[in-house]
């Protein structure tokens, strides 16, 4: 079994995609049988789709709700959050994913820079912070309206727009000395990107997953495996 020493002076930078999630039962995006499978990314996950239909985009996301209210954190996020525990402030998680698996957890040191699939927010851009939309609206089926009279659209970020707290992210990534990705295709920007920034500051780029992202080829070391199976267990702290 691969081991990753994490010594004294090394910072940490976890990218995590869909893969993380999997073994807790949440779909991938681009498996045969994903979340994209039968949809066009242009009729859901963009900001014209939105405009267009906004009942059936909030419905795709109602369901990814649902679904997810039925699952638990699996041993991977387990690991990240035990490993986060250790290091403290050498730590830090970056997510694409929706769900809150890496908070139930227990990571704190983390961002969602898709988004939050239990979170809301104004389209009209009003100001008013994203709000939790499973206490604020019982029924899920219907779109609801902020305080300001717009629509609430998902918290989510769509294709052409620009992920969240992509300022931090940057700090931290230049900062680290040890990226680890985690259950991701490569096949989203600036995403995919990271390990390019990472390498370029002279950090050590690990990817863990069942099968070689598209941008293997800039890793340093790539551990094939599920992270289920591979992530608790793999660092070895000083
Ligand atoms: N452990 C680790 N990785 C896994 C596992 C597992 N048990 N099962 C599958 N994977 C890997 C697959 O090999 C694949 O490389 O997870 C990856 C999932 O890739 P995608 O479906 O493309 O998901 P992701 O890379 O997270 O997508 C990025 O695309 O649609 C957008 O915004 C959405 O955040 C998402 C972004």
């Amino acid at each position: 079994m691969a081991s990753i020493s994490v010594g004294r002076d090394d910072r940490v930078f976890v990218l995590t995609g869909a893969g993380i999630s999997a073994e807790s039962g949440l779909p991938t995006f681009r498996a045969e049988d994903g979340l994209w499978a039968g949809h066009r990314v242009e009729d859901i996950c963009t900001p014209d789709a939105w405009r267009r239909d906004p009942a059936g985009v909030w419905a795709f996301y109602s369901a990814r709700r649902e679904q997810g209210l039925t699952v638990k954190p699996n041993p991977a996020h387990l690991a990240l959050a035990e490993l986060e525990a250790k290091l403290g402030d050498r730590f830090f998680l970056c997510t694409q994913n929706v769900d809150d698996l890496h908070e139930r957890a227990g990571s704190v040191r983390m961002v969602h820079m898709h988004g939050e699939l239990a979170k809301a927010r104004c389209e009209r851009e009003c100001g008013r912070a994203p709000v939790d939309d499973r206490q604020v609206y019982r029924n899920l089926a219907e779109v609801g309206r902020c305080e300001c009279g717009g629509r609430l659209r998902p918290h989510i970020v769509f294709f052409g727009e620009v992920p969240l707290e992509m300022e931090r992210i940057e700090r931290e990534i230049a900062k680290s000395t040890l990226m680890v990705v985690v259950g991701t295709s490569g096949s989203v920007y600036p995403a995919a990107n990271f390990v390019n920034w990472a390498r370029h500051s002279g950090a050590r780029t690990v990817y863990v997953g069942p099968e070689s992202p598209l941008n293997a080829s800039s890793f340093t070391n790539v551990v094939e495996g599920k992270a289920g199976v591979v992530l608790p267990g793999l660092f070895q702290t000083a």
